[in-house]
């Protein structure tokens, strides 16, 4: 036999004249137009068709666990070559190892790819990506971003499963979590941004990730909010609500693509032509990879869609789907689906070459190990800059829904410090926390408010556990709020109750949160309570807006959410928050959000129910706080917009100002939001449409102009697959809310 120790050596070689190629290219990047497709050329023909299977299958290395796990000797296919990709595998010496199974264990060397839910951060963990949207600070979402990546890649992780796009609008759904909320505009450039935080400006640099834009598509629009769930929708939402973040998520260069376990109007995303090639391939040219969801070409079979796993194989191959995650569908049928004639063996030769490509401009042909590196390891992970910025991020991102001068806090008041999450440290970094410690390394709340308050200043009592319904421990905390001046009462959700599987139908505080709430303001009637939240989802607050005096949402704040949290109630930090999404009166409501349609028997918004009209007859339409709600401890005022004309041209620009002034007594940030209504439409369009947002800082007393540009790129929709734009008349404002009436419009001819 030709020796195994010959093959290797003539391997061997060609890799190193394919990285001295590799090399020379980098040293003049910008003549390198499309770099590495000699050098996958040349692999490729080495390449046994198994070989080239095995680029399209990924295993968990069960470092940590997110769902059911199918394959159990992983050492063994990676041996083979039959593996291209690991995920849940972390840590620089541990891929290191894994790493090197494979370029020394294998016959071609074909370094591994490492994939990671690095979803709010890595080890230094940001608060969830619900309450990052909340921000609406774009630099701030990308510079976290690029901190987890930073961190991830000193860890071996070359890509993450990131950032998830879906369009949120259903609280009870677990996953509203992981997301930027409701909103086409602000979920899209969210998206931007994150990918442009991970993956960086080139990603041949050892500190940039791939990015993943998830889940296509439609996942959010789970049926009554149960994860999973089947989703019906017609092509004016898709096009027009579901799709634009995916869209944008390419526009910003995003590497890799995740199939959505939902189906799609009777087809499950997995195995999905029409939005895999349709969409993503044809229209938008999409030329990165696309990986499966976790066992999602396995699931097409529960969904009735392929006789078995073998059909579900050919189905999701044939649909465009690159690499298989966990379902060892490929590795198991795709050989045999070619034999006989049912696959093209073209099909598996672009997967592969697409994988391939993607490894190469990663530079893991140069250096396979230059992610796993333990030295940059011990100097990134937890950096004091990030643990700084992840405060910053974490008092950005709150939400200040309810004021009635309780907050801020002064450092001369004593203060009684209740509830479950006062000195939590599991679950303040929410869910998805990728490789963030639970324990030692978060803030808690009380360790926040600590750097503001002396010892002798707090109290503190539990009185409830989250989720269970012992009151036993209500006494306690009764008494302390006697003797204080203040309360501060930190209630919310396990980080668990949000997240993957973790829909909820009833979308109140849990356990006995309520009632301890409720038995404090009996006992101290007139004493100012504030309330700050933890949860991963819209909750209904509707019986705590009236019982408290201060609401400030927190969403999980993450590693450094205590100080951010206590910057905020001190007021160190003027909150600046807006609403991502809509904060329904009841779960009845759902889904409820800001851009519905009108209905052909509509109420004016604000208005009490009439008879035969759109409306509850025991709820009023509106939510408890709007999409694009958050309160600041000053007053912006807003003048009326003035628009740079009254009627444009299809070619046109429009202008469009507005005057805010801070009218109160501190500095502070606000979010202005431009707002249109397209009034009439060949498919009817909703009743608002955010265009714009800026975010100012204005000193008291301060006035500045806000002004937006309008194209008629802005006023498009699509209407049956065709993006147009229709002459009308639109209305238009700018406001710090979505809550408020049009009073100016403008043409367009
Ligand atoms: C989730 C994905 C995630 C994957 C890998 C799945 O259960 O739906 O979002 O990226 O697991 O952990």
């Amino acid at each position: 036999m030709m020796n195994k120790l010959i093959k290797y050596y003539i391997v061997v070689l060609f890799l190193i004249v394919l990285t001295g190629c590799n090399k020379a290219n980098n040293a003049k990047p910008k003549e390198v137009v499309t770099p590495f497709n000699a050098q996958v050329d040349s692999l490729m023909a080495l390449m046994t068709l198994q070989e080239k299977i095995g680029q399209t299958v990924m295993y968990s290395g069960g470092w940590s666990i997110t769902g059911p796990t199918v394959s159990s000797d992983n050492k063994k296919y990676i041996k083979e070559g039959s593996v291209g990709a690991m995920l849940n595998v972390y840590s620089a010496k541990g891929t290191r190892e894994l790493q090197k199974m494979a370029v020394e264990e294998t016959r071609l060397g074909i370094p591994l790819l490492f994939g990671y839910d690095v979803i709010h951060g890595f080890r230094t963990i940001f608060p969830i990506n619900l309450g990052l949207a909340a921000s609406w600070d774009l630099n701030d979402i990308q510079k976290g971003a690029r901190i987890a990546a930073e961190e991830a890649s000193a860890e071996g992780i070359h890509w993450t499963f990131a950032p998830m796009v879906d369009i949120g609008r259903d609280p009870r759904w677990g996953r509203i979590s992981e997301g930027a909320g409701e909103d086409v505009y602000l979920g899209s450039k969210i998206a931007k941004a994150y990918v442009k935080g991970f993956q960086g400006d080139d990603l041949s640099k050892h500190n940039t990730i791939l990015a993943c834009a998830k889940h296509f598509v439609g996942y959010g629009a789970a049926q009554a909010g149960r994860d999973y769930h089947t989703v019906n929708m017609g092509h004016d939402e898709l096009r027009n609500v579901y799709l634009p973040p995916f869209e944008a998520a390419v526009d910003a260069g995003v590497e890799t693509f995740m199939t959505a376990f939902n189906e799609l109007n009777g087809v499950p995303a997995t195995g999905n032509k029409f939005i895999f090639q349709d969409i993503l391939r044809n229209e938008w040219k999409f030329n990165g990879f696309v990986v499966t969801d976790y066992t999602a070409i396995n699931e097409l079979v529960e969904h009735g869609f392929a006789e078995n796993e073998k059909h579900a194989t050919e189905l999701a191959i044939k649909a465009g789907i690159d690499q298989d995650m966990m379902s060892s569908a490929n590795r198991l049928y795709l050989e045999e689906l070619i034999n006989e004639g049912k696959v093209d063996v073209s099909l598996v030769n672009n997967a592969c070459r697409k994988i391939l490509l993607t490894k190469y401009k990663l530079g893991l042909f140069d250096d396979p190990y230059r992610y796993s590196d333990e030295k940059r390891e011990k100097e990134v992970v937890y950096k004091a800059e990030f643990l700084e910025a992840a405060r910053k991020s974490a008092a950005m991102s709150t939400v200040l829904l309810k004021n009635n001068k309780a907050l801020p806090l002064n450092n001369k008041q004593t203060i009684a410090l209740i509830g479950p999450l006062v000195k939590d440290k599991e679950n303040i970094i929410g869910n998805w926390a990728a490789a963030g410690d639970r324990k030692g390394k978060a803030i808690s709340i009380y360790q926040g408010i600590h750097e503001y308050l002396s010892a002798s200043k707090i109290v503190y009592a539990k009185g409830c556990e989250i989720e269970d319904f012992d009151m036993s421990n209500f006494e306690k905390a009764i008494n302390i709020a006697k003797k204080v001046d203040k309360v501060v009462m930190v209630l919310g959700e396990d980080y668990d109750m949000s997240g993957e599987a973790a829909s909820r139908t009833n979308i109140k505080l849990p356990g006995r949160q309520t009632d301890l709430i409720r038995a404090i303001r009996k006992a101290v009637p007139n004493k100012q309570i504030v309330l700050v939240l933890m949860n991963g989802r819209p909750l209904d607050l509707s019986e705590e807006d009236n019982l408290v005096d201060a609401i400030l949402e927190t969403w999980f704040p993450g590693t450094s959410g205590g100080y951010g949290v206590a910057d905020v109630l001190f007021g160190t930090y003027n909150p600046s928050g807006k609403l991502p999404v809509t904060f329904p009166r009841t779960v009845g409501q759902i889904p409820i959000y800001y851009n519905m349609k009108n209905t052909g028997r509509p109420i004016p918004p604000r208005n009490p129910k009439q008879d035969y009209k759109s409306n509850y007859i025991d709820v009023p339409n509106t939510p408890l706080y709007p999409f694009g709600h958050g309160l600041s401890y000053t007053n912006f005022e807003y003048s009326e917009v003035q628009l740079s004309a009254t009627s444009i041209k299809f070619s046109d620009t429009l202008t469009v100002s507005a005057e805010i002034t801070n009218i109160g007594d501190v500095d502070g940030y606000e979010i202005a939001q431009l707002y249109v209504h397209d009034k009439v439409g060949s498919i009817t369009r909703p009743v608002k449409e955010l265009k714009g947002f800026k975010k100012i800082y204005l000193k008291k007393g301060e006035s500045q102009t806000v002004s937006f540009t309008l194209t008629v790129e802005n006023l498009k929709f699509y209407n049956n697959h065709e993006f147009v734009t229709e002459p009308g008349e639109f209305e238009v404002a700018i406001k710090g809310t979505s809550d408020f009436d049009f009073k100016q419009t403008f043409t367009l001819n």
